[in-house]
């Protein structure tokens, strides 16, 4: 199936997603659910909440309450991301202006408190253990991941396990926790329970590397953010990791160079476009994201063939192909 074709086939059912996300945005203090509607209206893919009922129908749970799972970690997504543009300095999400951009810092960030509070209050009320300690541990390593990366930042030295830890902990551990989820409301066995939240760690590290890709080579209007930012926050992703262990002596002077100035000027992020060409980085990132995404799909082998895996197969594949 194709990508657009399985979002269609799930549309009716993420709307109801929506409409609980909404829910969790739900609060006396106004400014809450403002900040909420502007977020969430501003669009997004959805594909946590799309990775846990795909999972939970590859395990044959079909109750209704899949979608407050769904909506659980969809918003914990999205409080990350308030955080995250607060913390990046980013003027634009998902083709808007950062919410952060219109009403301060300060309140954004206590609304992502709000949120990553109200979400985990939520799944208590589900009573079931192993759940929580999917969400509990997603969002501790989320904010670890960020602050290594923080820490990492302007670093030329970073190594490419130290990237990986950052990606995993980051993006890898959420869309980890959605996978699992679906194993663990159907009651499956501990085997397949791993191999979905495995399955999910690993195509959520290809979801990543595709976006560190995508930072400097995407369409802008299609990715509904600003292209070039990492290189400019000093953030050193794969392209840049590869570039600096294959360029010669030199070229990585200059590449150092252009990290410290964190590419304030136009030359600098055209020096690195021309080395990235040069060594076929972009190519060779867009190479390992690809063997994750393989790596992934063989983690269903301890699932039969049926519709249900070859969608989640093709969901991997998307993960590392997508262009927004
Ligand atoms: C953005 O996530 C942050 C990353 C982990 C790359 P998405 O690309 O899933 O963002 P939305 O939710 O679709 O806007
Ligand atoms: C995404 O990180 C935020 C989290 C996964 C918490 P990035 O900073 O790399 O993503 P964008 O580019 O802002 O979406
Ligand atoms: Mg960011
Ligand atoms: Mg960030």
């Amino acid at each position: 199936m194709k990508t657009k074709d399985i979002f269609t086939h799930y549309a009716k059912e993420l709307k109801t997603v929506d409409q609980q996300l909404m829910d969790i945005f739900s609060s006396n203090v106004f400014l809450i659910p403002v900040i909420g509607k502007h977020i969430l209206g501003s669009g997004g893919k959805r594909i946590r909440p799309l990775f846990l009922l795909l999972s939970a129908d590859l395990c044959g749970y079909k109750e209704t309450s899949r979608t407050m799972l769904a909506a659980i970690i969809e918003a914990i997504h999205t409080a990350s991301l308030l955080h995250d543009d607060v913390i990046d300095g980013a003027e634009t999400r998902r083709g808007n202006p950062a919410a952060h951009a219109i009403w301060g810092n300060q309140v954004v960030i206590l609304v992502g408190d709000f949120l990553y509070s109200k979400a985990l209050k939520i799944a208590v009320s589900q009573r079931k253990q192993r759940i929580m300690e999917a969400l509990s541990e997603a969002t501790t390593r989320m904010t670890e991941g960020e602050i290594l990366q923080l820490y990492k930042i302007g670093d030329p030295g970073i190594t490419r396990e130290e990237y990986f830890e950052i990606i995993a902990a980051k993006t890898g551990v959420l869309i980890s926790a959605a996978c699992r989820i679906g194993a663990i409301l159907a009651n499956q066995p501990e085997d397949k329970e791993i191999a979905l939240a495995r399955f999910g760690m690993k195509t959520g590290i290809a979801f990543q590397l595709a976006d560190d890709i995508l930072d400097y080579v995407a369409k802008q209007d299609d990715l509904g953010k600003k292209l070039g930012k990492d290189l400019e926050e000093g953030k050193i992703t794969m392209p840049l990791i590869y570039l600096l262990k294959t360029a010669s002596d030199s070229e990585q002077d200059d590449i150092r160079h252009i990290i410290k100035e964190k590419a304030k000027n136009k030359n600098g992020h055209n020096r690195i476009m021309e080395l990235f060409s040069k060594y076929n980085a972009i190519d060779e990132s867009l190479k390992i994201a690809r063997t994750l995404a393989e790596e992934a799909k063989a983690e269903l082998n301890v699932f039969p063939a049926s519709d249900k895996k070859d969608t989640l197969i093709a969901m991997a594949d998307y993960a590392m192909q997508r262009k927004e």
